[in-house]
């Protein structure tokens, strides 16, 4: 079978991608982890240059991969397909050596209803599996027609409870339809979920020495939460005596509609008054609107909180992030406004932006439904 040759540049690292493989599929199987999020050509986290050879372009969206880009080199390496040997420009993630996804049944312990459209679920695996992840990772849920689902793990890795997931209802997709019209046994309580994880090249980079912006949109706070567990649990928003390390200051920005969506805001409020170095900055949209939980909304005093985008806060609080590192997790619209403007107004590194666009079929081109 004929197989192309694949460099990547800076790294050097090299492998080789069957006929009619994307090359991030054939890294992944090499152990080189390029970044990537929802593999499908919706998101453009796995976007790179190609420096030299042609690749056939898959379908894609156009928001991830624009024909502008398309023409100066860039392409989705997740569904890019070589017709030559290439030369690519891509960062590989080498702190996720040694993290190997894999298939594992899992039973749903809870599911509470944390607002109108929003699921937290607990699930448990088998005494003989451990999931290993880092912090802000995914897993795919495999559904019994073969069907794929991605969410982000909202518990920290090697704690001892439960996993956990934040679930935002899709009306008309088929899982979200299915949990909360509870028409499929698999995903009630004590049914058994397959998952496959961890997946995704969004997690905390714990080594690294900058502020944190963590900034999320609805569910998008999932990730966010597991981020957090481990910055607290890990002690890294705190100054160390023994080793003279500066504790990273981590801000918070939380965004949503209205204050019912905002479903778990007890949890960052008692957060703030317990941990230095710590701020949560939750922002509404449209405070005056009524969703999630009715008598929320009806009963609470009028908001006094910020309001607007959620990534515009961010902007008007920090108009200098150039020595901040940003993880921003949620709907997709969201994280490219955040990802285009910090980088172009408010002179954020390009390298210090990680993220995971919350993509689902809606934002796939027809031909990739
Ligand atoms: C890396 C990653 C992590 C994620 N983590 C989370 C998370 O933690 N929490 C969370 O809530 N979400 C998360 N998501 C998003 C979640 O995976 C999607 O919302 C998921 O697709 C919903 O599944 P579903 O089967 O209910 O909807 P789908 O069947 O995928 O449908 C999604 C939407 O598309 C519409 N649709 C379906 N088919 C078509 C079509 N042919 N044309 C036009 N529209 C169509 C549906 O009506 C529906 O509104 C994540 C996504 C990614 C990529
Ligand atoms: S991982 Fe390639 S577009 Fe999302």
């Amino acid at each position: 079978m004929t197989k192309h040759k694949v460099l990547v540049q800076p790294s050097g690292r090299e492998f080789s991608v069957p006929a009619g493989q994307p090359v991030l599929v054939a890294a992944l199987a090499a152990g080189i982890t390029l970044p990537h999020g929802c593999k499908n050509g919706a998101c453009g986290s796995c976007k790179g240059k190609v420096l030299s050879g042609i690749v056939h372009h898959g379908p894609h969206g156009e928001a991830a991969l624009s024909a502008a880009e398309e023409a100066d080199g860039f392409a989705l390496f997740c569904c890019a397909i070589p017709q030559t040997d290439l030369v690519i420009e891509a960062r590989i993630t080498a702190a996720l050596d040694g993290i190997v996804p894999h298939k594992m049944p899992a039973r749903i312990e809870h599911i509470d209803w944390a607002a109108k459209d929003v699921a937290v679920l607990t699930v448990k695996l088998p005494a003989s599996e451990h999931l290993k992840y880092r912090a802000g990772q995914y897993v795919d849920f495999i559904l019994p027609n073969g069907v794929r689902r991605s969410y982000s793990i909202a518990s920290m890795p090697d704690g001892d409870g439960p996993i956990e997931f934040h679930i935002r209802h899709m009306p008309g997709g088929t899982f979200t339809d299915a949990l909360f019209g509870m028409t499929n046994p698999m995903v009630r309580e004590r049914g058994i979920l397959r998952l496959e994880g961890p997946l995704g090249t969004f997690f905390l980079r714990e080594g690294d020495a900058e502020p944190i912006v963590l900034l999320a949109s609805g569910t998008g706070f999932a990730p966010i939460k597991a981020i957090l567990e481990t910055i607290f649990a890990k002690s890294l928003h705190r100054d160390d005596p023994a080793t003279g390390r500066r504790g990273r200051p981590v801000l918070l920005y939380w965004g949503a509609r209205t204050r019912a969506d905002l479903y778990m805001d007890a949890l960052p409020r008692r957060w703030e008054q317990e941990q230095p170095n710590f701020r949560y900055i939750p922002v509404l949209s449209e405070p005056d609107g009524v969703s999630g939980m009715p008598e929320t909304a009806e009963s609470a005093p009028p908001w006094t909180g910020r309001t607007g985008l959620v990534h515009r806060a961010v902007m008007q609080d920090l108009p200098d992030l150039s020595g901040y590192q940003v993880y921003a997790c949620g709907v997709p619209i969201m994280v490219q406004s955040a990802h285009r403007d910090f980088v172009a107004h408010c002179g954020l590194k390009e390298e210090n932006f990680f993220s995971d666009a919350f993509v689902s079929r809606a934002d796939l081109p027809a031909t990739a439904r």
